[in-house]
């Protein structure tokens, strides 16, 4: 784990794993991955929700894996995932080699209150199914976390600092 230079970012959708990717990256001087963004470019689609009404769910977390994979031996680099990459242990395998796995950890109020706009997430169109999925999810997050980061009312600047030095402090 020490001196790792591949530090994944898994949490829920709106948890701030984009956010925080992009100020954590050039604090470390490391590159930033996102894996929505690959992806959307390994589809030939434009977005996240063409590829679901396309192809449907199983086709994305096909391309998911595919993308997780190929992220077996990056380095200095942040990997911001999608809120789904955990549902497959196998994807867990592809990054957490020689990765460091951080749980950005927020309420589902938070969550909710930092989508807004939700027409760019397909499993966040009815927010009793998106609760069920949140449920579902957190003791999976939390089996894969090497470290957990609670993010409910910290500030981006205020987190990137506080994983920067827990990173220090794990080196
Ligand atoms: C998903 C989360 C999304 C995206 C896709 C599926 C999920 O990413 O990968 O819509 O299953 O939670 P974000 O977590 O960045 O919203």
């Amino acid at each position: 784990m020490a001196q790792t230079s591949k530090i994944v970012l898994i949490g829920f959708m709106g948890s701030g794993k984009s956010t925080i990717a992009a100020s954590l990256a050039p604090k470390l001087g490391f590159d930033l991955c996102e894996m929505d963004t690959r992806i959307v470019e390994a589809s030939g689609l434009p977005s996240i929700p063409a590829i679901f009404q396309e192809h449907g769910e199983a086709y994305f977390r096909a391309l998911e894996s595919q993308v997780a994979k190929s992220l077996t031996n990056i380095r200095h680099v942040v990997i911001s995932t999608g809120g789904g990459v955990i549902t497959n242990s196998e994807n867990m395998g592809y990054l957490k080699h020689e990765g460091l796995v951080i749980y950005l950890k927020a309420t589902f109020a938070t969550v909710c209150e930092r989508i807004g706009d939700i027409s760019t997430r397909p499993l966040f169109q009815d927010s009793s199914r998106a609760l069920s999925l949140f449920t579902e999810r957190t003791p999976i997050y939390e089996s894969f976390a090497d470290v957990t980061i609670e993010t409910d009312g910290v500030s981006t600047d205020a987190l990137t600092r506080q994983i920067v030095s827990t990173l220090e402090n794990l080196r």
